[in-house]
């Protein structure tokens, strides 16, 4: 096998049949809606990445805080020869994971950013010569089928990024999860968590605007592939902290009355002023909560760690 190894699960056109049928169907509702996997073009995963380094956005450098610390601890509990990564990104703060699992063979980073696959896995074969990298192109939320690599399997799920779930899609994917694995194998999971709604507030509306960039150019990604004609000067970023489901709510307000035609599903959408359009929720967890959803999906906690301000947790569940 050669050390770097690009698949891709989705088929050439299910990206684009993916997208026109969550416009078609978040357009069409109310309030309207468009799932989160579609900000991740490569200027997505750029701005991400940015928002990665804010000093409101203290959830990565949080989740780096305990994986150094916690590194060798991971290791020497889970002896992974396989790492897979869902929603990898740029496997940035992986890194250290990476270092500590000395048998490691093959790291499978999973993301539907093809652009940010790419530049993770050349990186990474440059820095860790010796390592396999597998790299999928897919869609988490789906049916993954995993490279036959070694066991045992180490499952990461990082950055929080399982807040953008809903509660019953969080239970559908943990399951899924849990059926990549084989008895005995670990997910270790990032989770942010509930805490001051000021702090949480300014985590997605940073003073440089960026998440706001970040936000609207899930636009600019309709613009492109199906040809419509948003102008996202005329839509306003707002977060805002749902203290009844604990979770951050992204939105774009609509600052006018106006039609936004798409062509290429044949569809003009009227959006009145102040109307908004629901683009991704962040939950923030508490340790119980977390343990009960591993627990429905099959997986016993084995470990619980949270940076020294108590801020973000990493699990370390494993396969009953
Ligand atoms: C919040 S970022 C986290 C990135 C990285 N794990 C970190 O901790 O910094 C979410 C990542 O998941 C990817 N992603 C989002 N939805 C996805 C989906 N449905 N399937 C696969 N990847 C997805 C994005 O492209 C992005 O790289």
């Amino acid at each position: 096998m050669s050390p770097f190894l690009l698949t891709r699960q989705l088929p050439e056109d299910a990206t684009e049949a993916a997208l026109r049928a969550d416009v078609l169907h978040g357009l069409t509702k109310s309030p309207k809606t468009l799932p989160p996997k579609w900000f991740y073009d490569a200027v997505g995963s750029e701005l991400f990445e940015r928002i990665t380094e804010l000093p409101e956005y203290y959830p990565t450098r949080a989740e780096r805080e305990i994986l150094v610390d916690r590194a060798a601890e991971i290791a020497a509990a889970t002896h992974a020869r396989t790492l897979v990564e869902l929603g990898s990104g740029s496997s940035e703060k992986t890194r250290y994971v990476i270092d500590a699992l000395t048998d490691l063979h093959t790291y499978v980073p999973v993301d539907v950013s093809e652009s940010a696959l790419t530049q993770a896995g050349h990186a990474l074969i440059e820095e860790r010569p010796g390592l396999h990298v597998h790299a999928l192109i897919a869609d988490f939320t789906g049916r993954l089928t995993l490279p036959d690599t070694p066991g045992p399997r180490l499952v990461a799920f990082l950055g929080g990024t399982i807040g953008n779930l809903l509660p019953a899609e969080r239970a559908d994917f943990l399951a899924g999860v849990r059926a990549l694995m084989a008895p005995g194998d670990a997910l270790l999971l990032g989770t942010d968590l509930v805490k001051d709604e000021g702090v949480l507030v300014r985590a997605y509306d940073d003073a440089a605007g960026v998440t706001a960039a970040f936000n609207k150019n899930v636009l600019a990604v309709v613009n492109r592939e199906l040809g419509a004609d948003f102008d996202p000067g005329a839509f306003d970023h707002v977060a805002l902290w749902d203290a009844r489901n604990e979770w951050i709510e992204m939105r774009l307000r609509s600052r006018v009355a106006q039609t936004v035609k798409v062509p290429a599903l044949d569809l003009a959408v009227d959006f009145a002023a102040g109307e908004e359009l629901h683009t991704e929720i962040s939950a923030k967890f508490r340790k119980e909560g977390v343990h009960a959803e591993l627990s429905a999906a099959g997986l016993e906690q084995s470990h619980w760690w949270t940076d020294r301000e108590g801020r973000f947790a990493l699990s370390l569940s494993v396969a009953r």
